[in-house]
């Protein structure tokens, strides 16, 4: 088979481990699946820049229109970071018949309806391996594995860097500033790691996998997000002590009636389950399918070599599809799922750690609001000793609509005994893995 034409957008950290990593295996790549690649132009944002991966002459060009308008480039890797340039690089690319890889998660959370739309007219595959856990091949396995599946769940750690505070925090009982300082020290954090935190990152990943799952481009204003700068060393110790981790869980659910929910939020995980396992930097994804039953994925889900892994691991499968002839759609619209469940709607345990006056009368008010709201203690806990001036309350909570939920927090939050900001943490229901 002769060679087929590459160019890359980006030669940042991914970009560059793909260049690297094509040089490094592609003998074993050709004789593997019998395509080999040459990486006809590189686009840059600053061409003069000096690179720890050195690229021949005349490859590098400022523009990554010169991919696009190249015959000879077959399949454009978008690694270029941000969305509206890659979305018109998306578009343009597709309307010159290219396929295109990318990891561009945002870009594909944000816009996947438009591009699958544009793609799937012009029969143009889209591979986007890289988009969701790094090297984990979460998407072929959706895609591919488990395509007999109707997908019950799938539950993730899919943000490495809020993983790694979180672990930090757990282990060494520091709080969330200095375990952040670190993360971004060991280059883990973008310098702004906003959407790391804030729970995003993950929310992006998430729509993308329940796009596979229920033939539907979730919108993000229906996706529940909560990240994790309100957790603190105390509620990882409370936690702890109750028999749990805290872990910033992704969840995907098909419900009975069809109805599907996706949320990111800080979640008490029991000791027992698998996913409280993950520690670090590592991502993980636990599936369950009507026919398969529980499937579990680990691995890097950040980095350079785990995620240029995964753009290859497309590459190869462009070259397939170019090799047979035919389409390899990224995505497929049905409608077999109903809409989204409002969060309102949604039913979850709850761990609820608030600040409140050491004084009788106090837990009998709180008690009260709740069974207002026709929500059940499960157990009590106050800590031995004030924390600023305060007394630490925590109660775990009953399975309870989010919706009353958040309407007894607002009548508990304006409770004249109580000192600070509540903080409400889902839990996951002791069922073990
Ligand atoms: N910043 C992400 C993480 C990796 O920490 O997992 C890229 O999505």
């Amino acid at each position: 088979m002769e060679s087929i034409g590459i160019g890359i957008a980006g030669f940042g950290t991914v970009g560059s481990g793909v260049y690297k990593n094509l040089e490094k295996n592609g003998s074993l790549l050709r004789e593997r699946t019998g395509a080999s690649f040459s990486v006809r132009k590189v686009a840059v944002k600053n061409p003069g820049k000096k690179r720890e991966v050195e690229l021949p002459a005349g490859v590098v060009t400022p523009d990554w229109r010169d991919l696009v308008a190249d015959p000879e480039i077959r399949v454009v890797v978008e690694l270029m970071g941000g969305v509206e340039e890659p979305l018109q690089l998306f578009r343009e690319a597709i309307l010159a018949g290219k396929i295109v890889v990318t990891g561009n998660k945002a870009l594909l959370a944000e816009h996947g309806h438009e591009i699958f739309q544009l793609a799937n007219s012009k029969n143009v595959p889209l591979f986007y391996e890289a988009a969701v856990a790094g090297g984990i091949p979460i998407i072929q396995a959706v895609r591919h594995a488990f395509v007999g599946n109707r997908i019950e769940s799938m539950q993730g750690i899919l943000n490495g860097t809020s993983n790694y505070i979180l672990t930090r925090m757990q282990d060494t009982g520091m709080d969330f500033a200095p375990a952040l300082a670190e993360a971004q020290e060991l280059g883990y954090a973008e310098a702004d790691p906003a959407l790391d935190i804030n729970g995003w990152d993950a929310a992006h990943k998430a729509i993308i996998l329940a796009s596979l799952a229920y033939g539907k481009w979730i919108p993000s204003s229906q996706v529940y997000v909560q990240g994790i700068e309100g957790v603190t060393a105390y509620d990882i110790r409370f936690a702890d002590m109750l028999g749990y981790k805290i872990k910033l869980i992704a969840s995907i659910r098909a419900h009975e009636d069809g109805r599907i929910a996706v949320r990111v939020c800080p979640t008490l995980i029991p000791h027992e389950h698998v996913l409280a396992s993950v520690s670090g930097v590592f991502n993980a994804i636990w599936l369950r399918g009507d026919v398969v039953g529980e499937s579990l994925f680990y691995g890097r889900g950040a980095g350079q070599d785990p995620t240029s892994s995964s753009v290859i691991a497309d590459l190869a499968q462009a070259a397939a599809v170019l090799g047979r002839g035919g389409n390899d759609r990224g995505f497929a619209a049905h409608d077999l799922y109903g809409d989204c469940l409002p969060m309102a709607e949604s039913l979850s345990p709850y761990y609820l750690r608030l600040a409140v006056e050491d004084r009788p009368g106090v837990l009998a008010q709180i008690a009260g609001i709740l069974a207002n709201h026709d929500i059940g203690i499960a157990s009590v806990m106050q800590s031995q000793g004030l924390i600023d001036g305060k007394l630490p309350l925590i109660l775990m909570l009953h399975q309870a609509r989010h919706g009353k939920m958040q309407e007894a927090l607002a009548e508990i939050s304006s409770l004249r005994c109580v000192l600070a900001e509540p903080r409400l943490f889902h839990v996951e229901p002791t069922k073990k893995v």
